[in-house]
């Protein structure tokens, strides 16, 4: 079995999960049942990525073929920036049940801190061509979430894309339902090291977004360095008998989070889980760390303009 992290609400989530975004409708739902059959029992949507129909489809079937039950499957889904005042809240979080055939949500994130208009579709611009922010706080944000755990439509709350400071507002304040998990981009060429310090000293489990260096993500350019391909990584991977995704996969829960790679393959999803039977040297570990670029994947550079843009800060 995979083992598992225990989240300050109580609740225990596997440490690898099945990521989704840019699995295809016609194509995640697929994969997320390829995934229950391997072993995958945590799985990580959001209701942007637009396939919670067809992966909430899958889970539906898996459940009425009696092959898992509902309580062994951990499903995070996140609110989009859309849906961030209070009422919108409320509908987003519904939406997404609703989708996903659950009558909960394991745990739900805010997406972004940064919240924008809320008509024409869920990427609304500006003339200029900018995302179309709004000055809702978070925090009114946070607090419609915190609703939700009550009325038992979530059992955990978290966030995603926020840095320390943006945190630690939240913890000063001091809500009911605990921030649970901050979910980031973490991998070799983005080691996110202070951020995760800075969670884990506070008891907030990190998950790992593009823990592969995303090779997917529509804006690589052909030059871009290719993190599975970095020597370091491929001559570890072979002395274990491993691939490099397994290598940098492992590099990731051993350094305390959870990892969530994304695949619609059953052989790399296989891989993907298998991170248990091996463990990397200190040696190797700093080998990997030396990787930092401090560039990430996923900027959000269209939004930079929002007062709740997270990546101004250092971490
Ligand atoms: P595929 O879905 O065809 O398997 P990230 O989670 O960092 O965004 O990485 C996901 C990308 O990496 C997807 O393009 C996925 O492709 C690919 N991928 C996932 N697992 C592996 C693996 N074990 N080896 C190589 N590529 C992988």
């Amino acid at each position: 079995a995979i083992p598992e992290q225990t989240l300050l609400s109580g609740y225990r989530v596997p440490c690898v999960g099945l990521g989704t975004w840019k699995s295809k409708p016609g194509e995640a739902g697929a994969a997320v049942k390829t995934a229950i059959g391997l072993g995958y029992r945590h799985f990580d949507c959001a209701l942007i990525y637009r396939n919670e129909k067809d992966i909430g489809q899958a889970i539906t079937e898996i459940i009425d073929e009696g092959i898992v039950k509902r309580e062994d499957l951990f499903i995070t889904t996140k609110l989009w920036n859309t849906h961030h005042s209070k009422a919108r809240v409320l509908e987003g979080c519904k939406e997404s049940l609703a989708n996903l055939g659950l009558d909960y949500i394991d745990l739900y994130l805010m997406h972004w801190p940064i919240a924008t208009r809320d008509i024409d579709g869920l990427y609304p611009k500006t003339p200029d061509g900018k995302i179309d922010v709004v000055d809702i706080d978070f925090i009114e944000t946070w607090t419609a979430m915190q609703t939700l755990v009550d009325q038992g439509m979530c059992r955990s709350i978290g966030v995603s894309n926020f840095n320390s400071k943006q945190i630690q507002r939240i913890i000063d304040i001091g809500f009911k339902h605990p921030l649970t998990c901050n979910q980031i981009e973490i991998s070799p060429y983005y080691s996110n090291e202070r951020l995760i310090q800075f969670c884990q000293s506070k008891g907030i489990v990190v998950v790992a977004y593009s823990p592969l260096g995303s090779p997917q993500r529509p804006w690589a350019k052909p030059d871009d360095p290719k993190l599975l391909e970095e020597p370091e990584i491929v001559k570890t991977a072979a002395q274990y008998n491993k691939s490099p995704a397994q290598v940098v996969l492992r590099w990731g829960v051993q350094r305390g989070y959870m990892v969530i790679p994304k695949s619609v393959s059953a052989a790399r999803m296989t891989q993907n889980i298998e991170l248990f039977d091996f463990e990397l040297t200190d040696d190797e570990m700093k080998a990997i760390h030396g990787m930092n670029r401090d560039v990430r994947c996923c900027t959000n550079s269209d939004a930079t303009h929002s007062p709740y843009y997270p990546f101004h800060e250092e971490f």
